[in-house]
């Protein structure tokens, strides 16, 4: 079994990933609103992988035998003032994930909960690449702020689907 502390800190994080995942949604809505198809794909598919998250999660704690929840989560924001805005707000979201899962392979080390420790090793790569993309994102962004068409290029180009990762958590439900 899995460490209490971590258990209950993983359920909390369940929560967060699934609020990531309808902020994400709200993102691709409001691009989708600006006809910006590519930057609405890229947020869709983002949305998925927090979803993804979440799953994995829920799927670890379910092969433990630890009790997982189905935590409801707040409202995203919908209403942005430009086209940085929620690029602005998903880099500060992945590092506020990322800050997350380092406490929870930290909470997961101090209980010696070595299976734990393992599982998060697979989110702290991920996060690596999630903040490195929304990162790239702001800057491109930022600077082509009055020119859409570039921003669409650049998705297009440079923010094609990931391939499977073989070395990914198994997902709830498949
Ligand atoms: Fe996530
Ligand atoms: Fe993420």
């Amino acid at each position: 079994m899995p460490a209490d502390r971590f258990v209950e800190q993983l359920n909390t994080q369940i929560g967060h990933e699934f609020a990531a995942h309808q902020q994400y949604v709200a993102c691709a809505v409001y691009y989708e609103s600006l006809t910006m198809p590519q930057m609405a794909r890229f947020f869709y598919a983002q949305a998925l992988e927090e979803r993804d998250h979440a799953m994995m999660m829920i799927q670890y704690l379910i092969d433990q035998d630890a009790a997982a929840f189905v935590p409801g989560v707040s409202a995203p924001q919908v209403d942005f003032g430009d086209v940085v805005a929620p690029v602005e707000l998903a880099l500060e979201q992945e590092r506020r994930v990322t800050a997350q899962i380092n406490e929870l392979t930290k909470i997961a080390r101090e209980e010696s909960d070595f299976a734990s420790d393992q599982f998060m090793q697979w989110f702290i790569k991920e996060q690596v690449e999630e903040v490195s993309t929304m990162s790239d994102l702001v800057a491109v962004v930022r600077r082509s702020r009055d020119n859409i068409e570039a921003i669409e290029e650049y998705v297009q180009r440079e923010q094609g689907r990931e391939s499977a990762d073989p070395t990914a958590p198994a997902i709830a439900g498949g």
